[in-house]
């Protein structure tokens, strides 16, 4: 039988590191407001010059590498980000072209902070389907120069940092105890409005203009309550949907990986899903919110430090911009 499993892990950080006391230098806002609203302490811009692709190219070079697997080995690629280097063409291609993989299709996702786990879901469906073997799947965010660092913009600004993670996935028989299992995913257009970026947009014409600029629009804009609201519903609902999918409860779980949205919401999913805390990992504090690269930069960074072994059962899980929400089930 044609199952797919994680074949190795990948992240990367950009070197510089911004604490919220640099916040501080150019906005009105405070460590102790950050930190109490939203658990993070510091996070990663990158220099200019660097965007999303590079960043993933660096996280997909170390899950290629864990993998074993050449440029040769790779039959097609997922790109998932909502800060692409440009508006088109996708940075699938972008990496198509740095991993020098040869003429293998490219496919980028645009789901925000769940594009991991749709990924994820495509990946295993593609596997079990006999249409590839092995996909390289890439998480990968670029916000520190697309939102205002300002006081008006501090709403979101305190939130977001750059980064990537990447994840192999290859066939397999499951002999080996390690398989995707099962995945839940859901949408919900009503609430499109309460995170987006509006701008630029080929609904208005011209698609760009001063007045855009002059609104803000061309950064993000989050209604924060409905955003807290709906996650700490959605994060627990849909970990229960997958795990009672295949039979399983809570307890079967070694570890919850939630998209790192807010220490604040962690805290919600971990109260509703029960147990001892550390059941449900968070890493928010170092990198912020990193959207659709906060999952595999998880995943990689759990491996690496020994917390999770071969045969783990796993849950990620993301809750975000759409609104979108959804889990993936795994034996690690
Ligand atoms: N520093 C200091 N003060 C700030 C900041 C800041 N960075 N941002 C907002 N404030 C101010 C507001 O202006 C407001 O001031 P006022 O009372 O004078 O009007 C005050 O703080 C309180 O603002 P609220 O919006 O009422 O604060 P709230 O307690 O709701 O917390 C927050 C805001 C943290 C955004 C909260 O709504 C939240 O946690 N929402 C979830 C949003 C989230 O985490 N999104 C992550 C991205 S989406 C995703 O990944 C799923």
């Amino acid at each position: 039988m044609r199952l797919a499993r994680i074949a190795g892990t990948g992240h990367y950080l950009p070197e510089n590191v911004v604490t919220n006391k640099d916040l501080e230098k150019v906005m009105d806002t405070s460590d102790e407001w950050i930190q109490e609203r939203t658990g993070i302490i510091e996070r990663r811009f990158v220099e200019p010059g660097t965007g999303s692709t590079d960043l993933g190219f660096e996280a997909a070079k170390v899950a290629l590498d864990e993998a074993g697997w050449g440029p040769e080995d790779l039959d097609f690629i997922i790109f998932a980000t909502l800060s692409p280097d440009m508006y088109f063409p996708g940075n699938g291609c972008f990496l198509q072209n740095l991993l020098g993989v040869g003429d293998i299709g490219a496919l980028d996702v645009r789901n925000q902070c769940t594009g991991f786990v749709y990924s994820l879901s495509i990946a295993d469906a593609y596997i079990r389907m006999g249409l590839y073997d092995r996909i390289l799947i890439v998480g990968s965010e670029v916000h520190s120069t697309a939102m205002s660092l300002t006081t008006e913009g501090r709403d979101t600004a305190v939130l977001f940092g750059d980064g990537a993670g990447a994840a192999c996935i290859e066939v397999t028989d499951g002999s080996e105890n390690s398989q995707l299992l099962w995945h839940c995913l859901h949408s919900d257009g009503a609430h499109a409005e309460d995170l987006c970026m509006p701008a630029p947009t080929p609904k208005r014409k011209p698609w760009i203009s001063k007045e855009m600029i002059d609104e803000g629009l061309f950064f993000p804009q989050m209604n924060g309550r409905e955003v807290f609201r709906n996650a700490v519903t959605k994060f627990p609902a849909v970990i229960k949907e997958v795990l009672e999918s295949r039979n399983f409860t809570i307890d079967d779980l070694k570890l919850v990986i939630p998209h790192q949205a807010n220490e604040r919401i962690t805290e919600g999913v971990r109260k509703r899903v029960g147990g001892p805390p550390e059941r449900v990992f968070s890493n928010i504090a170092k990198y912020g919110n990193t959207t659709a690269a906060s999952i595999p930069i998880a995943l990689s960074e759990v491996v690496k430090s020994g917390m999770i072994e071969r045969g783990d059962l796993i849950c990620t899980v993301a809750f975000g911009s759409g609104f979108t929400w959804g889990a993936n089930l795994f034996y690690y």
